[in-house]
């Protein structure tokens, strides 16, 4: 039986809650993500795909429900199990990229190995290794503003594997990049989904969603299919 990697269970997200301007985002969503898929989020601009990758993440916190990822329940967690729990089994893929422009591509490769070794020795040479599997290893010293946007998607993604996740999480990775850009950046998704990691990606695009196994579509805060 496939193992489970992502369950929520009656999931909601409400920011301001209790305030004039509360607003529920999130309702009730079930979902479980099984160990090896390859998942697209698909929905209109504001349905709440964002905020569900990220609670995905660890990085913003849910408001009722549950989430359990590889079993373990993220709710009620401190922010340092969180940051743990993240370093260690995801790896995400920002909309902008969300690189350090004046950093080279390996520092900014780097940034995240550091923060979960204290400065191992061994972060330059697993940087690189993340480099060279992206296909950029030859942009390693190369300052991230002097890049291009394909470029910069490729540092985000090695800046994503290089610890070795077992779930990568990317929020509109081809949003930004040309036609044949994006489709060299979804083979390197399929490629790390080959290779056993389990990938959600959060696309507009319905050329990205059918090249996925599956496709959730949310509407309004609420999965619709
Ligand atoms: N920090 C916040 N405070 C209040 N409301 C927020 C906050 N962040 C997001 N929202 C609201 O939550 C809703 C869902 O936002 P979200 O960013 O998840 O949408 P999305 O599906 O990713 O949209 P897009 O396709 O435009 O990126 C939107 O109505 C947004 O305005
Ligand atoms: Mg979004």
């Amino acid at each position: 039986m496939a193992k489970i990697k992502i369950k929520m269970e009656k999931l909601s997200k409400i920011y301001n809650k209790g305030k004039p301007n509360e607003k529920v985002v999130l309702k009730n969503i079930d979902l479980q993500i099984n160990d090896g898929e390859l998942v697209a989020i698909i929905g209109k601009s504001g349905a709440g795909k964002s905020t569900l990758l990220n609670i995905m993440a660890c990085i913003e916190r849910f408001t009722y429900g549950s989430y359990k990822l590889m079993g373990t329940e993220i709710g009620g967690r401190n922010e340092h199990d969180l940051c743990r729990i993240r370093n260690e089994r995801i790896g995400l893929v920002m909309q902008d990229f969300a690189l350090v422009e004046e950093l080279t591509s390996i520092e900014n490769v780097m940034i995240p190995l550091d923060f979960s070794k204290s400065g191992d020795s061994g972060s330059e040479k697993q940087a690189l290794k993340a480099l060279e599997d992206v296909g950029i290893a030859d942009l390693a010293m190369k300052r991230c503003n002097m890049l291009s946007g394909g470029q910069k998607q490729r540092v985000a993604i090695a800046r994503a594997i290089a610890a070795h996740p077992g779930l990568i999480l990317a929020d509109e990775p081809t949003g930004a990049l040309d036609t044949i850009t994006s489709y060299e950046i979804m083979e390197m998704f399929k490629s790390l989904n080959k290779q056993g990691k389990t990938v959600v990606i959060v696309t507009h695009d319905p050329k990205v969603a059918e090249q996925c196994q599956r496709v959730i579509e949310i509407s309004d805060g609420t999965i619709i299919s």
